[in-house]
């Protein structure tokens, strides 16, 4: 559990009450308790999902992505404490005669198509996409006055706006899981920095998606935060630029990341013993790609606990090209900037065809 010098604290296999977690039936309890303690200092508490989630197709283009996949725009609608709620999904669906895995992808554009997904790459391989704009969620700021912030009483839920485009991940599956084509155990959710945030943190209280998948997701993502150096993102900038993406009291670890009663490794644990997939990139050193394979090494032992294994890769730090997918927490480290590429998408659509159910 040795990365650098880091090692991953506090322990996973420990109630805090100090009582040891070294049986596989104790873990239900023990990820109840790491969620309870990621709600409470880092990313808020959320509503319960709706009774009921609509999906209505609006239009479908037939012939798209060379002819191979069709593009449905579809409107997802719920109720909430303050009425309905709606927001658009573009849906990419390949021509196949049996059901088809699936990513729901969290984007920061309404472009179709995208820089930040290859779409006739990823239905070519056999993958439905979902791709959810998040601004038609909420807004990426401080005014909880728009779109899902505006359904919920804020005195009620702490939620940020992470927690928020989380939810709607959710209930876009909700949706997907009653269509046919959609193969309902392989279901993976995706995003890049930000919304790589927000997948892992979809994934770690989801249990219907087997696959979490962040990329590039940096501070209150994948990387772990204690022994960070000057040009890494901590606590302290994350909260100071950004305090609408998490809870008030995620401010309160400013500076004191030794005292925190957590890490970002329980972010990843808590999708244990399900499948967890984490990208970097060299030249994002904001994100801390040592940080963040650290914290694969360090989420390790809650798969370990089920006699699956966590993280099967490099204890040194990785070097661009490394692509340790044989685990159950995959890692890749690519060269290059701050992105969500091909190469990303390639790497990641291989970690989940090699664990499919
Ligand atoms: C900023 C922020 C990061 C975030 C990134 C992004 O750089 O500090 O935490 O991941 O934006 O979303 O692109």
């Amino acid at each position: 559990m040795d990365i650098n010098g880091l090692k991953c604290v506090p322990e996973l296999l420990c109630f805090t009450d100090g009582t040891p977690v070294n049986d596989p039936a104790q873990w239900p309890a023990r990820r109840a308790e790491l969620l309870e303690i990621l709600r409470r200092e880092e990313f808020g508490t959320a509503p319960a999902a709706p009774a009921a989630v609509k999906g209505e197709v609006e239009s479908t283009e037939s012939v798209c992505c060379s002819g191979h996949a069709v593009l449905e725009r579809i409107h997802i609608s719920f109720e909430t404490d303050n009425g309905l709620f709606s927001f658009p999904v573009n849906f990419f669906l390949p021509k196949a005669d049996k059901p088809v895995p699936l990513f729901v992808l969290i984007n920061f554009r309404p472009d179709v198509y995208d820089k930040y997904y290859p779409a006739e790459e990823i239905t070519d391989n056999g993958f439905a996409l979902a791709v959810i704009h998040y601004n038609d969620v909420t807004s990426d700021d401080g005014d909880f006055t728009n779109g899902l912030a505006a359904m919920y009483d804020r005195s009620k839920y702490s939620w940020g706006k992470i927690g928020m485009w989380a939810f709607a991940a959710s209930r876009t599956l909700d949706y997907l899981l009653t269509r046919p084509e959609i193969d309902a155990a392989n279901a993976a959710v995706i995003g890049h920095s930000r919304l790589g945030k927000t997948a892992l943190w979809c994934a770690a209280q989801d249990e219907r998606f087997r696959f979490g998948i962040s990329n590039d997701s940096g501070c209150a993502g994948a990387s772990y935060e204690r022994g960070k150096v000057e040009g890494n993102e901590m606590v302290k900038q994350i909260t100071t630029n950004f305090p609408y993406w998490f809870c008030e009291r995620y401010k309160e670890w400013v500076d004191r990341a030794d005292e925190m009663p957590f890490d970002q490794h329980f972010l990843l644990a808590a999708i244990a013993p399900r499948y967890v997939c984490v990208g970097s990139a060299q030249e994002d050193f904001w994100a801390a790609p040592v940080h963040e394979q650290a914290s694969c090494i360090g989420a390790s032992p809650a798969w370990e606990l089920h006699g699956r294994p966590g993280y099967v890769g490099k204890r040194e730090p990785a070097v661009p090209g490394d692509d340790f997918a044989a685990g159950d927490i995959g890692y890749h480290l690519r060269s290059g900037i701050h992105f969500l590429g091909r190469g990303d998408w390639l790497s990641y659509m291989a970690y989940i065809k090699k664990h499919l159910a």
